[in-house]
């Protein structure tokens, strides 16, 4: 275990190497120099535990072809909404919180806590909600990892993005008609996390919206990948006012302590291939794609065969598998992203 956990710390730092730095306009703005992250696959940068086997795809071919040409946990084949943040913020991607003890020369730059297939409530995954990734938090900060005069110069950028909804489907085959109660819920317990983010002292929070599920491959495979599946669109439009309010309830305004973040808008600019986002040539279609619905992009068969296919130029795919976005797909994303982040910290 421990052997396994100083090859990956390796790689990891192998990995960081290629990491481009942002540059960081000078200016009279919040100075941001260190980044926590909470969340799922769309932000976690290599928390989820290899030894899960097949299960953790992230840390198998063809995962991380573009960058840095080789597995490193994130679920795309390269850098994604984590990596882009702190580019924006001219510092590295921090340290995910599993390899914190060999990444001491990532520690001035944060930690990330998130964890893919995670949700507000358990999802049946892999148990880390994000109340337990804000414990593991707090215990950095009680372990003097990280000071209070730390925390004055950070950000949190937190990503839920339907594993919830994903895990409710599964139990509940009538969901759509019952997600209104569970929204309910689901935001009251949002509400305690991020007012404790802000306690703990983080004094800059930034919260994605949800992206347009109905548009990911899994959805859109009936229709060879061409039209969007609509009958979540309401859901989706409902959790994003939500959000909305609740933000605007924690600290919106002038001065404000919490940001939505647009990915909806982002992802939706992209897919429709508005003006910035040209080079994305293949919206819909994914660039990995499994032979069947039963199988994922990175299984192989007990003969070592693989069970997806692969495609050519990435950088033209929005989608990289049946969930997530390519690098080309952020990066892209991220152009739309990035006023708001820039206004939100005054950069
Ligand atoms: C989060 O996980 C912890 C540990 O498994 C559990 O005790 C807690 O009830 C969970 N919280 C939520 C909101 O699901
Ligand atoms: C999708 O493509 C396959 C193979 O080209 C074809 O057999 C099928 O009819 C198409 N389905 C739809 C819904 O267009
Ligand atoms: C979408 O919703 C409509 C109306 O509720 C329903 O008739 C239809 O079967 C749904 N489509 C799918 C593919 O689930
Ligand atoms: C915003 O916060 C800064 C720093 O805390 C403070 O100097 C400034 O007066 C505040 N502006 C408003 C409009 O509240």
């Amino acid at each position: 275990m421990a052997k396994a956990n100083r090859f990956l710390a390796l790689l990891y730092a192998f990995s960081l190497v290629f990491l481009v730095m942002g540059t960081r306009v000078a200016g009279s703005g919040h100075h941001v120099n260190k980044l926590f992250v909470f969340g799922d696959s769309y932000v976690d940068t290599g928390n989820l535990g290899r030894l899960l086997g097949r299960l953790a795809r992230s840390w198998f071919d063809p995962y991380g072809m573009t960058f840095p040409r080789k597995p490193t946990g994130r679920f795309s084949d390269g850098r994604l909404l984590t990596d882009y943040v702190a580019s924006f913020l001219g510092i590295r991607s921090p340290v995910p919180y599993r390899i914190r003890k060999f990444g001491h020369k990532l520690l001035p730059y944060g930690m990330n806590f998130a964890v893919a297939g995670t949700g507000i409530f358990d999802t049946g995954n892999y148990q880390s909600n994000l109340t337990t990734q804000i414990d593991k938090f707090q215990a950095q900060i009680d372990d003097g990892v990280f000071s209070r005069h730390d925390l004055k110069s950070s950000a949190a950028l937190i990503a839920v993005s339907g594993n919830d909804y994903q895990h409710l489907s599964e139990l509940d085959p009538d969901y759509l008609h019952h997600l209104h109660g569970f929204m309910h819920r689901l935001f009251a317990q949002f509400e305690v996390d991020l007012r404790r983010l802000s306690h703990i002292g983080v004094p800059k929070v930034i919260v994605t919206n949800l992206h347009p599920v109905g548009c990911i491959p899994s959805y859109t495979r009936p229709t060879n990948y061409t039209t969007c599946y609509s009958n979540v669109s309401s859901a989706v439009a409902e959790h994003n006012r939500r959000v909305d309010e609740l933000m605007q309830e924690l600290g919106g305004g002038s001065n404000a302590t919490f940001l939505s973040l647009d990915v909806h808008t982002a992802f939706l600019n992209v897919l429709h291939r508005a003006k910035g986002a040209k080079e994305i040539k293949h919206p819909l279609v994914p660039c990995c794609v499994s032979r069947s619905i039963t199988t994922e992009c990175g299984e192989i068969d007990a003969e070592g065969n693989r069970l997806y296919r692969v495609c050519r130029r990435p950088e033209e795919h929005f989608y990289w598998d049946s969930v997530h976005p390519t690098q080309a797909g952020w990066a892209a994303a991220f152009e739309f992203l990035r006023p708001s982040l820039r206004r939100f910290l005054h950069l």
